[in-house]
């Protein structure tokens, strides 16, 4: 199957020159990346890795030192392209005093939307972050899950067909991280291609269709989430009312099968879903 591809690097290289000149720090080198449509691709790293300084280059922000970036098949630096690259940097500003209404009205009109289409896309992507029923209150009192939400919003305002999310759920807790997810997996659902960066695996791996490993500016590896986890020699039955005789018949013939087994017993929840489980039970009784 041929996919199409949306972002291209080609040895894509950046290396920063401190104001004086003197020291150079080597952000990128050669990295070669395919993001394909309508998939969520994560470049995972740890801090300064060189996340942030990709998802630069892919804006057309910054020039890169050596090689190459195509998005859409163009340089990120052509306006035709713009309209369709959807931004949501590290940490976004919110006017406070304003409530998501007058806030998403107030970048509407910055895009130049016209009354009728304005109120339109907007009552669309409170709906997809799940804003709709707080659209009148103050962003102040927003929770930082919330904040984020309102950021992704803006973002989705002008309909891009390629969004970029620098570390969308970093700072939030479990279940504001989820929410952002659900957000995520909601414009993958509509079609959009995502990228995502994160420095916590278990952060997108349940939502990734692709990951990325940068590390000092190097690519290490990337490939799909199930090809990267998956422990190929290793087999996993999950049972349930397993007889205790049954089982040791079950473990008798791994043996005499020449399998080794290595280990048997109960599987462990998440710390994560046991955690959005507790929760929610406990808003369920109040
Ligand atoms: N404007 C700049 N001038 C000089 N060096 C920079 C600049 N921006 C980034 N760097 C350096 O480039 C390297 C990569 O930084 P980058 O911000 O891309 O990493 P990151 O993976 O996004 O990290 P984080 O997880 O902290 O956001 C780091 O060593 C950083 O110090
Ligand atoms: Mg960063």
């Amino acid at each position: 199957m041929s996919r199409n591809v949306v972002v291209r690097t080609i040895d894509l290289t950046k290396v920063y020159r401190t104001f004086w000149g003197k020291t150079h720090v080597r952000a990128l080198d050669k990295v070669n990346l395919e993001v394909y449509e309508g998939e969520i691709f994560a470049l995972l790293g740890p801090n300064g890795s060189g996340k942030t300084t990709t998802m630069k280059l892919l804006l057309g922000i910054m020039f890169p030192t050596k090689g190459k970036v195509e998005v859409f098949g163009k340089s990120p630096r052509d306006v035709e392209i713009k309209k369709d690259i959807g931004f949501m940097p590290e940490e976004s500003y919110l006017y406070r005093f304003l409530n998501a209404d007058e806030t998403l009205t107030f970048y509407a009109n910055l895009m130049g939307l016209d009354r009728t289409e304005r109120k339109r896309r907007i009552d669309e992507v409170l709906e997809t972050v799940g804003l709709t029923e707080a659209r009148r209150r103050r962003t102040r009192e927003y929770s930082k899950g919330m904040s984020r939400r309102i950021g992704m919003a803006q973002v989705l305002l002008k309909d891009p067909k390629l969004v970029i999310l620098d570390e969308p759920t970093i700072g939030l807790d479990p279940m504001g991280a989820r929410e952002i997810k659900d957000v995520t997996l909601e414009l993958k659902r509509r079609g959009k291609t995502v990228i995502l960066s994160s420095h916590l695996l278990a952060d997108v791996q349940d939502i990734c269709d692709r990951i990325a490993i940068l590390h000092r500016g190097n690519l290490v590896t990337t490939d799909s989430v199930e090809n990267l986890l998956t422990i190929e020699d290793t087999w996993e039955i999950v049972v349930r009312n397993l007889r205790e005789d049954t089982r040791r018949r079950v473990e008798q013939v791994i043996r005499e099968g020449g399998g080794e087994l290595q280990s048997i017993g109960h599987p462990r929840e998440s710390l994560e879903s046991l955690f959005l489980k507790t929760i929610k039970e406990k808003d369920i009784r109040g």
